[in-house]
């Protein structure tokens, strides 16, 4: 079975690297393009057996199950470009949360599958969303799952909760860099500590934090409980977290779901004279 790749910017890179390293598909399974093709032939210098072809129809051609890994507005123009190429016997997996499947389903005659990867996958954790098409047979829904369960947890989800969804699992990770940053920045501004010390630290904890999680030792309301002591300095320093941080949560996701909603509009002018 051949894995095509449209894309191999960011994500389609990453996927790439996680199927490979998660056993889930051998390089001489991969056959991968991208705009700037420079890119693909970078990932071949690290897979050697993996075949690079100059077009989006050459993809088509040599595999079945083929990801797009490009820009929400870019995949109206490909997906519309490639559509008389796409059999029954293929199956799109679109890796974008403003496209529906219905959307998808709507440009190309072949089976649909919306999975929304995130940075975690690339070391073979946290979560893929999967949404899946109407038409899509059986057998490419749990052949998808089953690649997805090697690098994640692939957990379904429903159209009206996919930007909630990706913000927990996709954008979460930046989210959480930027705090832990945040945290590292004070940690200096305010003590003696080194940058280099007070990162590597910072990181540990994360790192144990997840263990922890991983195991499923606590729950998160109980996690916190334990580590503060009644009247002690973890319980101060909640207090402060108590009181400043707000509604800040509430105004990430009010923008993130405002960009997403600008973007789902954008692409349904693109869709809108095919949609009956
Ligand atoms: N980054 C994440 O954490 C994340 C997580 C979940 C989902 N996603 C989704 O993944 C998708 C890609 O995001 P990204 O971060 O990987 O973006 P990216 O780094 O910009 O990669 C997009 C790639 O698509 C290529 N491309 C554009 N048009 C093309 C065409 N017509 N034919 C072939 N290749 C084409 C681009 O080529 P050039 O090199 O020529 O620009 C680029 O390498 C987005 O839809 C995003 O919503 C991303």
């Amino acid at each position: 079975l051949n894995i095509g790749f449209i894309g191999t910017g960011n994500m389609g890179r990453i996927l790439i690297e996680a199927f490979i390293g998660g056993n889930a598909v051998r390089p001489n399974q991969f056959i991968i393009t991208n705009r700037t093709l420079s890119k693909a032939y970078d990932i071949q210098k690290q897979y050697k057996e993996l075949t690079v072809v100059p077009t989006n129809e050459e993809v088509v051609k040599k595999a079945n199950i083929i990801f797009i890994c490009i820009k929400p507005l870019d995949i109206y123009p490909v997906l519309n470009q490639l559509s008389s190429h796409l059999t029954e016997n293929h199956c799109i997996v679109s890796i974008t949360s403003p496209i529906s499947v219905e959307q998808l389903e709507s440009l190309v005659p072949c089976h649909v599958i919306r999975v929304i990867p995130s940075i975690t996958n690339r070391a073979l954790a946290g979560s893929s969303l999967i949404t899946v098409g109407k038409r899509c047979a059986e057998r490419y829904r749990s052949l998808i799952e089953t690649l997805f369960a090697q690098i994640s947890r692939p957990i379904y989800i429903d159209e009206p909760i996919t930007r909630i969804a990706s913000d927990l699992t996709s954008c979460g990770p930046a989210f959480f860099s930027y705090l832990l940053q945040k945290f590292i920045d004070a940690a200096v501004q305010e003590t003696t500590i080194t940058r280099e010390q007070a990162t590597i630290l910072a990181s540990e904890m994360m790192i144990g934090f997840g263990e922890l999680l991983q195991k499923r030792l606590y729950t998160l309301p109980s996690l916190q409980e334990k580590v503060c002591v009644k009247g002690g300095i973890t319980g101060a320093g909640i207090e402060v977290l108590e009181r400043e941080i707000g509604d800040l949560f509430v105004h990430v996701f009010q923008k993130t779901h405002e960009k997403f909603y600008g973007e789902k509009q954008k692409v349904k002018s693109q869709f809108d004279d095919i949609i009956r």
